[in-house]
């Protein structure tokens, strides 16, 4: 027998993070359906949380969707890529006109423009989510990420509004953008969360060279930190993870797990779409390539065998003014980070018309998601004074720390160089900082080499229009 249209909500797919955003449905208040390919999760998941609210199990999709209010909206919370198509394929003949399909995977922005447009064709709206916060984020409260059409906000707004995470009585969701624009503002996070850690493990292995200290002494030193303006999720997941002991060995657990990082891809698109839109995210690039190059087992047993002496040793004189410098260039780095990421936010809602609120943007980040960070207040209230900053970097806030850990930021990247401790996140954040401060650039020179070789042109400084000079004649100079 079909079940009652009673549910304000649907959520297909079951595996942790479904099952997590169901039961905060739940636990808000809403009727949700819940449906996964194999019944046994759809059951336990009612015997286990049952009495959190009220859920309509269902065991096929046709009972899924007919269990929903109209216009009906279903989160799917399948695998991204294929297992997402395979389910939207079997939800859309199922679907009536104003209909919503709503994917809180990481999907790729791409497929999800695609999927979208495919179906605006069938009179259904399709809303690519992102969703941060992990497994306790999404029954907590995370920090959501919509994309699609303002129709379908109209419906999802006030429901996803109230499972978010909450900051000061403002949730940490808003309408991002029409089509792809949640999902590349989630994969834009994702980049910044990939440099947000590099930046830390950095920090953590300077500091742990430099002083000679134990995990659990440094887990001490992210804990003052955490205490003011680096305050943030990830630097007080760090105290955490640093001060915890391997059972098995009695070892500090950082020691024992193995120094290759995984990645699912998402830091890899964010990298990829900034090379396309060519916008510099330096800081988030190097943070992908060092997770990269950690896993070349291989290589690194090599060039371990050929260059083990390759830095100096490190005698760190002043322990306290040591700690305060990493302090400082982890902050310089961080702000850049996060300048490059609302950069290429800003591109990308240009290159494809969605109209993106980078304060507004930030305002969603500072509860729920992992990259949740005192600072973005300062993020969200430099671009809600000024929406067309040119860079992050020069709104005061960040302008003032960044000036102050100047000093602090090249001290540490020198000392890591002499000492051979690689540190390319810090050193590619300052090299981007420098690479924009610069009077000139040696980007002239380049220019110089490609009209050498190939007559590719330049522009003068001191003359509209682009010339080319006869290199291999008599070196006079013409129009190009
Ligand atoms: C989040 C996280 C989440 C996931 C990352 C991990 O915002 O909740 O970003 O989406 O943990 O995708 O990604 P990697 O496996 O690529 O590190």
């Amino acid at each position: 027998m079909a079940a009652q249209a009673t549910a304000q909500i649907g959520v297909t797919g079951l595996a942790v993070m479904g099952r997590n955003l169901a039961r905060n449905l739940a636990r808000n208040g809403f009727t949700v359906a819940v449906h996964n390919r194999s019944p046994e999760r759809t059951r336990s998941l009612v015997a286990e949380h049952g009495d959190e609210g009220t859920f309509v199990p269902t065991e096929s999709l046709t009972d899924f969707v007919a269990a929903l209010e109209r216009p009906r909206a279903v989160i799917v919370m399948v695998k991204a890529g294929a297992p997402t198509d395979a389910v939207i394929d079997e939800l859309v003949p199922l679907l009536d006109e104003g209909d919503i399909v709503v994917d809180c995977g990481n999907a790729h922005f791409a497929d999800t423009r695609r999927r979208e447009e495919a179906l605006r064709g069938h009179g259904l709206h399709f809303v690519g989510t992102g969703v941060s916060g992990g497994e306790e984020g999404a029954l907590r409260g995370p920090s959501i990420m919509p994309g699609g059409s303002a129709d379908s906000y109209r419906k999802l707004g006030p429901i996803f509004e109230k499972i978010a995470a909450q900051v000061d009585g403002t949730p940490c969701c808003r309408h991002i953008g029409p089509d792809g624009a949640g999902h590349f503002v989630k994969m834009v996070h994702n980049g910044i969360e990939y440099a947000d850690m590099q930046l830390i493990a950095e920090a953590y292995d300077l500091l742990r060279a430099g002083l000679s200290a134990s995990p659990a002494e440094l887990a001490e030193i992210f804990r003052e930190w955490n205490g003011g303006e680096l305050e943030s999720f990830l630097i007080e997941i760090t105290t955490d993870v640093l001060a915890h002991t391997d059972a098995a060995t009695g070892r500090p657990f950082v020691d024992v797990v193995l120094d290759q990082a995984e990645q699912k891809g998402t830091g890899r698109w964010t990298v990829q779409s900034a090379l396309d839109l060519g916008i510099p995210i330096t800081g988030i690039a190097e943070a992908t390539f060092a997770r990269s190059l950690s896993g070349h087992a291989g290589q690194r047993a090599a060039a371990r065998r050929a260059f083990a002496d390759a830095g100096d040793t490190w005698q760190v004189d002043d322990r306290e003014t040591f700690v305060e410098d990493v302090r400082r260039a982890l902050l310089a780095s961080k702000i850049v980070a996060y300048a490059q990421g609302f950069d290429q936010i800003r591109a990308g809602s240009r290159e494809y018309d969605w109209d993106i609120d980078l304060g507004g943007t930030a305002t969603i980040w500072r509860g729920g998601c992992i990259i949740r960070a005192r600072f973005l207040d300062r993020i969200r209230e430099a671009y809600d004074a000024e929406p067309e900053l040119p860079t992050l970097l020069v709104a005061p806030w960040f302008a003032e720390r960044v000036s102050a850990g100047v000093p602090a930021w090249r001290r540490v990247v020198a000392d890591a160089a002499r000492a051979g401790v690689p540190a390319p996140a810090f050193a590619s954040s300052l090299a981007w900082f420098d690479g924009l401060r610069a009077e000139r650039l040696p980007a002239a020179l380049i220019q110089g080499l490609r009209d050498n070789f190939g007559a590719h042109t330049y522009r003068r400084v001191d003359r509209d229009g682009s010339f080319h000079t006869r290199w291999a004649g008599d070196r006079t100079e013409v129009a190009g």
